[in-house]
């Protein structure tokens, strides 16, 4: 019997000291790929999507062609989990096929039904909770920009109660980054989130005191996959959050812009912003790729 896997449901999976080791390896392989090409030769990832996707699917399938391996996607109507069959009996059946597993779900629940007791390694494509991929693939391109992490301050404005910002603040709390973000009222993160960091972070509802002197600005989609049916009250609340030129201008003047991306322009950011020098938005995608390409190699001890 094969002993339990590692799985990355959550930033908190993952040690600083494993963090760091990850995000190393993820600029090694984005200037060496080559290296890496039969790292996972004939191993099988499946990948389920609850939800739609562009970056996450396509990065970690081609992901896993560039690391000599293959993946499978299962859409909403192949599986439908929780429809046809529980997470458990589907994770049941997938062990004993795959080496991986990649799901995007709407409950976090799902994930950790998907992950308990699974012998293969279970990874959070996104889930209400959070999006920890996303986060790590945000930080890395942070490294890169900024040469170094420690001490930054890093503001995420819009809707706090929300998967990135959660991701995001976790990593922040393990890196020793400064962490601010700004909601309106009833849109805070989650205090089953807050609860668990370790150093104090900054939540106020001003979003020009949240930015003030900041080294990295996101946001993200004021209205995420789920919440569709509040998009009118969303939109009413929402637009003094929206990012742009004049609010912009209160951060550093060397402060980069990041956006997970889909970005409804017009709306969370405006087009001089996400399009204009201080973005990294379409970096921040591509390492999508290097940094999951890292964290299937340590999850699977490679
Ligand atoms: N950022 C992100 O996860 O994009 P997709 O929803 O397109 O995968
Ligand atoms: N918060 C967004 C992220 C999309 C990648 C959502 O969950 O829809």
């Amino acid at each position: 019997m094969k002993k339990k896997a590692r799985r990355f449901l959550s930033i908190s999976d993952l040690s600083t000291t494993e963090i760091k080791k990850v995000l190393n390896l993820a600029l090694k392989i984005k200037h060496n790929p080559k290296k890496y090409s039969n790292k996972l030769k004939g191993l099988t990832l499946a990948m389920i999507f609850e939800k739609p996707s562009l970056r996450t699917r396509v990065s970690f399938e081609t992901g896993m062609t560039q690391l000599g391996a293959h993946a499978i996607y299962l859409g909403p109507n192949d599986i439908q989990m929780g429809v046809r069959e529980t997470p458990s009996d589907i994770a049941r059946n997938l062990e004993r096929m795959v080496d991986i597993i990649m799901a995007r779900v709407f409950e976090h629940q799902k994930l950790i039904e998907l992950s308990k007791d699974t012998k293969v390694p279970v990874i959070n494509g996104l889930s209400d909770l959070e999006h920890p991929c996303q986060a790590m693939a945000d930080i890395l391109t942070v490294l890169e920009k900024k040469k170094k992490l420690k001490g930054l301050k890093l503001t995420f404005i819009g809707d706090c109660e929300n998967n990135v910002t959660h991701s995001l603040a976790i990593l922040c709390d393990k890196l020793g980054m400064k962490f601010f973000c700004s909601a309106p009222k009833g849109y805070e993160m989650k205090k089953e989130v807050v609860k668990t960091l370790k150093n104090k972070i900054t939540e106020v509802v001003d979003p020009k005191k949240a930015i003030e002197n900041a080294d990295i600005v996101v946001t993200d989609t004021w209205i995420s996959m789920g919440d569709e049916k509040e998009k009118k009250t969303r939109l009413k609340v929402f637009p003094p959050y929206q990012i742009n030129s004049k609010l912009m201008k209160r951060a550093k003047a060397d402060a980069i812009f990041l956006h997970c991306l889909p970005a409804y322009r017009g709306f969370e950011v405006t087009d001089d912003i996400i399009d204009g020098p201080q973005s990294v938005v379409f970096d921040e995608a591509e390492n999508r790729l290097h940094v999951q390409k890292a964290l299937i190699l340590f999850l699977l001890g490679k």
